[in-house]
């Protein structure tokens, strides 16, 4: 059996933080349940599509799916249970944030089959969360980590942020050293984006904030692997880090190009050959309940699925080798990419490793967006 990767999504939150841009809604429970309607409708009726595969990742993602009721979060995980063929051992992941979890709900999604939980954190300092828009303090992340761990949750995952309005290295320093003391599996730390059309970006350009300068963003990039590695955690991708045999498995599809189906609002697949995306339009996806919501549907060429492989692959510190990608394309990386790569070594940007596999180095990994576009 071919094997698959599920993700689904909710678009929803209490309230929508000042920098995210993530299509999510907040203050929007009054069409939970028609949304989930729909949902459940799409992944019942793509079932006929995927007789052929077996699942071995679920990530359920948002938005926040812990602000949903547990009877939706149970109906979701039901239709894809009773609908697919799932691996015994598949992470099945959900993203929450503190402020909207209780034992009730941690209860049921372990009961679910639920095995790994990652949990929005981005800073443990009150002061800081208020001034990014969260709904909740360090101490509701303690408190819900802690039920987490109760109920029986062994693979937890924290999102944190650096770079953030008018924060200093101590001020990350503390977030780290407050989060590894709860020794969670995983942690993802991301560097803020300021992203356009939201109110972060708003306060920036009014000049209520100052950007943290590139220099002080790369000097917590590497405090933050500093310490992390300190505290057992490896990073294995540009913004994760794992302990060992913790990486996400669901990601990891995305970064080696394996084969996905997303479900719900604005979901993208890669799916038997093909590129899509779910339509964008909620009130539309509703009122379809699920079916015919697809868009730009794309048959990649092998130019295209070549270079993705590159810039994807190269995000994981374990870098793109050649065997690899001569098993993808029956072609060696040193003959399609020649080129780039002679220029990008010359450039310290990658290296190229005994084996024949190509990293980043840390020069590359401080501009890798420059790196990834020498693949485009
Ligand atoms: C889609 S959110 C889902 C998690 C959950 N809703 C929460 O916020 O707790 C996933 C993560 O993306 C990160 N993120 C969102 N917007 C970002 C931005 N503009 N720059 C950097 N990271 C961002 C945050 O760390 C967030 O936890
Ligand atoms: S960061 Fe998470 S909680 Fe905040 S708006 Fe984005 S998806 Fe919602």
């Amino acid at each position: 059996m071919k094997e698959l990767s599920i993700y689904i999504h909710i678009p929803f939150c209490v309230q929508k933080c000042f920098y995210c841009d993530f299509l999510s809604f907040g203050n929007r429970n009054d069409i939970f349940e028609n949304y989930i309607n729909a949902l459940v409708n799409e992944i019942k009726f793509y079932k006929k599509d995927c007789k052929e595969y077996i699942v071995k990742t679920i990530f359920i993602g948002g938005g926040t799916p812990s602000c949903l009721e547990n009877e939706h979060i149970k109906r979701v995980c039901e239709a894809v249970f009773e609908n697919y063929n799932i691996c015994k051992n598949a992470e099945i992941t959900i993203e929450s944030n503190p402020g909207t979890l209780d034992y009730e709900k941690l209860n049921s999604y372990y009961k679910l089959g639920i095995n790994r939980l990652s949990m929005g954190l981005q800073s443990a300092d009150d002061k800081m969360l208020k001034r990014i828009g969260r709904i909740h303090s360090f101490s509701d992340f303690k408190n819900n980590f802690i039920l987490a761990r109760e109920v029986g949750f062994s693979n937890i995952n924290v999102d944190i942020m650096s770079s953030l309005p008018e924060q200093d290295m101590n001020n990350l320093i503390e977030t780290l050293e407050k989060v590894t003391d709860f020794s969670p599996e995983h942690i993802s730390a991301y560097s803020l984006i300021i992203e356009d059309g939201t109110k972060i970006k708003k306060m920036y350009d009014e000049g209520i904030y100052t950007p943290i300068d590139d220099d002080l963003d790369r000097e917590m990039y590497y405090k933050t692997n500093e310490i992390l590695k300190s505290k057992g955690y490896n990073r294995y991708e540009i913004s994760n880090y794992a302990k060992d045999g913790f990486e996400c498995k669901h990601n990891i599809v995305y970064w080696e190009c394996r084969e996905y189906l997303g479900f719900g609002l604005a979901a993208h697949s890669d799916f038997k050959g093909k590129r899509f995306n779910n339509i964008l339009d909620i009130e539309k996806y509703i009122s379809k309940n699920g079916i015919n919501i697809r868009e730009n549907i794309i048959d990649y060429s092998k130019k295209d699925r070549e270079s993705e492989f590159m810039f994807m692959g190269l995000r994981m510190t374990k870098g793109v080798s050649d065997k690899a990608f001569k098993n993808r394309f029956k072609e060696s990386i040193f003959d399609i990419y020649r080129d780039e790569i002679k220029e990008l070594s010359l450039e310290n940007l990658i290296e190229i490793t005994g084996n024949d596999t190509i990293k980043l180095t840390d020069r590359g990994i401080d501009i890798s967006n420059t790196v990834f576009l020498k693949f485009l």
